[in-house]
């Protein structure tokens, strides 16, 4: 059996660029990784609705795939979604670059059925806030080093498979057959390879994803002691310092 995984709230510093205070209008940003259908937009749509007074902007690792070329589409079936190469990871440095100096950037839709981005792109402005969310977005360091908080969601891999088969069969126009020998050729040898071993990077670990409204309630309360601006955030802060001296 897998050792428990943990919830640290402790307020640990990994390397983060605040460690304890936020320069002034610097956006707060959080990093959300897992294996895939772990949770983690749903965790981060969670998070974003109990931040109802803030602004928040999620931006998805998945805008970021690199168009496979015409001949690789070709062999989509052989391609690896899940390795790091799969990003275009500079792109995504220089947007977030972009915005932590208050510019508005436009980053690309991506399309899980035609496997390449859409023509429409999202315009993304300055915020408060901004969430991190895909599979690897913990690999790189310098991904990492934007980032005041990261969270890795951590969800039983049969229940990650079981739902991947209904979201991709429903939703990315594949069918089981598709799904399952792209599971087995490349989403979990990767899932061990490169994403698993990102975990040790978290700051949180939320067991049971979506499912754990204990964390999500805590999260939510640590963005607002460091955001410190709600009434609300301040009495809630102080109930989060009592709660951080544990570890759940
Ligand atoms: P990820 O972003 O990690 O790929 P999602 O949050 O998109 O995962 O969830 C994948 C699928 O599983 C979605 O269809 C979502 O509705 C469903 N799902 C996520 N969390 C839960 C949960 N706790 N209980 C039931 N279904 C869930
Ligand atoms: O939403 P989720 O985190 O599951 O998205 C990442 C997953 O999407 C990866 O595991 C990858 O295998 C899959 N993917 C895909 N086809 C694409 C792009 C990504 O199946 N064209």
């Amino acid at each position: 059996m897998d050792s428990l995984p943990e919830l640290d709230l402790s307020l640990q510093s990994n390397g983060g660029p605040h460690s304890s205070t936020l320069p002034h209008k610097q956006p707060f940003v959080i990093g959300v990784a897992g294996g895939t259908a772990s949770g983690k937009t749903t965790v981060c749509n969670m998070i974003i609705s109990q931040l109802h007074d803030q602004r928040v902007v999620l931006v998805n690792q998945d805008s970021f795939y690199h168009p496979p070329s015409v001949e690789k589409l070709k062999k989509i079936h052989e391609y690896n979604f899940d390795h790091p190469d799969a990003f275009d990871t500079e792109l995504l440095l220089s947007c977030m670059e972009k915005l932590k100096n208050g510019e508005a950037v436009s980053i690309p839709n991506y399309d899980f059925k035609g496997h390449k981005r859409s023509e429409q792109a999202r315009q993304i402005n300055p915020s408060d806030v901004f969430i991190l969310e895909g599979i690897l977005i913990l690999h790189d360091p310098r991904v990492r080093d934007l980032m005041n908080m990261k969270i890795f969601v951590d969800s039983d891999s049969d229940v990650r498979l079981s739902r991947r088969i209904q979201r991709d069969t429903v939703e990315r126009g594949r069918n089981i057959e598709n799904v399952l020998d792209q599971y087995a050729r490349s989403v979990k040898p990767s899932f061990e390879e490169f994403i698993l071993p990102t975990k040790k990077y978290a700051d949180i670990i939320i067991p049971r994803g979506a499912d754990n409204d204990v964390a999500i309630d805590l999260i939510v309360q640590h963005i607002c002691t460091k955001l410190g601006q709600h009434d609300l955030c301040k009495i809630y802060s102080n109930v989060f310092v009592i709660f951080s001296t544990f570890q759940i």
